[in-house]
């Protein structure tokens, strides 16, 4: 039964593989100073749309904005990724008025009122990172191979990390709040480093806080679709969806098959999982790679995706030819 019509975005579908991109990019040396232009990031927000035409617009912005919110340095390096004061404790941060660390990222709400105005039939998507990923990067500073630093820290400074993600969670669920009073339809929360945790520190530290971000979410606004992404969670991707109330759940390779059996029955919709590898690869590996997706998910409310974001070397031509045979789709019987 092909249940709908299938939708398609990509993560990071705004980025450097567009030229048009890395036209305004160049303009603006500082990323985040980019992010904090609303007429700029409006209009980066529509280019890949313009391009490709696909079914949903991500708001161009990032998951660090939350730490710098809360007066952390945060700085984009080129070419370096991001680079953050680290910190160790929350009297670090200024995180007691919630409103006034709003009012320092206030720009992204007027590109989300930009964006709601010209999005037409499109979805809008507003996002957050997951808490833990958020304290990943305020405590190793920025990129890490390892992730050392914030293993430690879990391991040994239980109280300080409780209290951290209770409040980049809180924080969160505000800031996420007024991305809806803004206009986005759609929320996504990015726990991409879900997968460096066992079993009883992933239950504290992705499930408890995803789920009070849900609960909050839907208590605000009923309407608001929720999306989760605990990246890499591989068998434990079951339990979250146990736990963690959602209406639409991203996956990746890690995810187990019963996912999909899973989804009809708690008419969850399944966002992804291409791999961003074959879609920089391209010719037959793309193509066989995208039909299988389709077939994969044909019985699923299903929102072809990636893994993860689009990689910055990544042919327009493949992007193109993956958004024409997702819309050209025919399932088989
Ligand atoms: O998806 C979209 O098109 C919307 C925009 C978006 C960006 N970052 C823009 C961006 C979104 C949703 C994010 C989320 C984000 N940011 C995550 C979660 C998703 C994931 O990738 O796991 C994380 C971990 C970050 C933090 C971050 N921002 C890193 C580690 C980096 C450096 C790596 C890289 O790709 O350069 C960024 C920079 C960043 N965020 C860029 C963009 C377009 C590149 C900046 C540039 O132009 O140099």
């Amino acid at each position: 039964m092909n249940v709908n019509k299938r939708q398609i975005w990509f993560m990071r579908q705004a980025g450097r593989y567009l030229p048009e991109y890395r036209e305004i990019r160049k303009k603006k040396p500082d990323f985040l100073d980019l992010c904090f232009s609303p007429n700029l990031a409006a209009e980066i927000s529509l280019q890949p749309i313009k391009r490709f035409d696909f079914d949903f617009i991500i708001l161009f912005s990032d998951i660090l904005v939350i730490p710098y919110s809360m007066n952390q340095k945060v700085s984009f390096l080129k070419n370096h990724g991001p680079f953050l004061d680290t910190i160790k404790t929350k009297e670090d941060l200024c995180y007691r008025n919630y409103t006034k660390c709003l009012d320092r990222i206030k720009n992204i709400f007027e590109t989300i009122q930009i964006l709601q105005k010209k999005k037409g039939n499109k979805k809008l998507i507003g996002f957050c990172g997951g808490p833990f990923t958020v304290l990943n990067y305020m405590i190793e500073g920025g990129t890490s191979l390892t992730h050392s630093k914030i293993k430690n820290f879990v391991k040994n400074k239980k109280q300080e990390s409780r209290e951290l993600i209770k409040i980049i969670t809180e924080l969160s669920v505000e800031y996420l709040k007024e991305q809806i009073k803004s206009g986005v339809d759609y929320v996504q929360i990015f726990e991409s480093w879900a997968s460096l945790l066992d079993r009883e520190d992933y239950d504290n530290f992705v499930i408890e806080p995803n789920k009070y971000i849900s609960q909050e979410i839907k208590k605000f606004s009923v309407q608001t679709q929720i999306i989760h992404f605990p990246r890499g969670s591989g068998e434990k991707y079951l339990d979250f969806i146990e736990e963690v109330k959602c209406d639409v759940i991203s996956i990746d390779q890690s995810c187990p098959e019963e996912i999909i059996v899973k989804a009809i029955e708690k008419d969850l919709t399944v966002q992804g999982d291409l791999s961003p590898l074959s879609l920089l690869e391209g010719g037959e590996v793309l193509n066989n790679k995208t039909l299988e997706t389709l077939e994969k998910y044909k019985n699923n409310k299903h929102i072809f995706n990636l893994s993860h974001g689009i990689l910055p070397k990544t042919p327009i031509e493949n992007v193109k030819k993956t958004v024409n045979l997702v819309r050209n789709y025919e399932p088989t019987e």
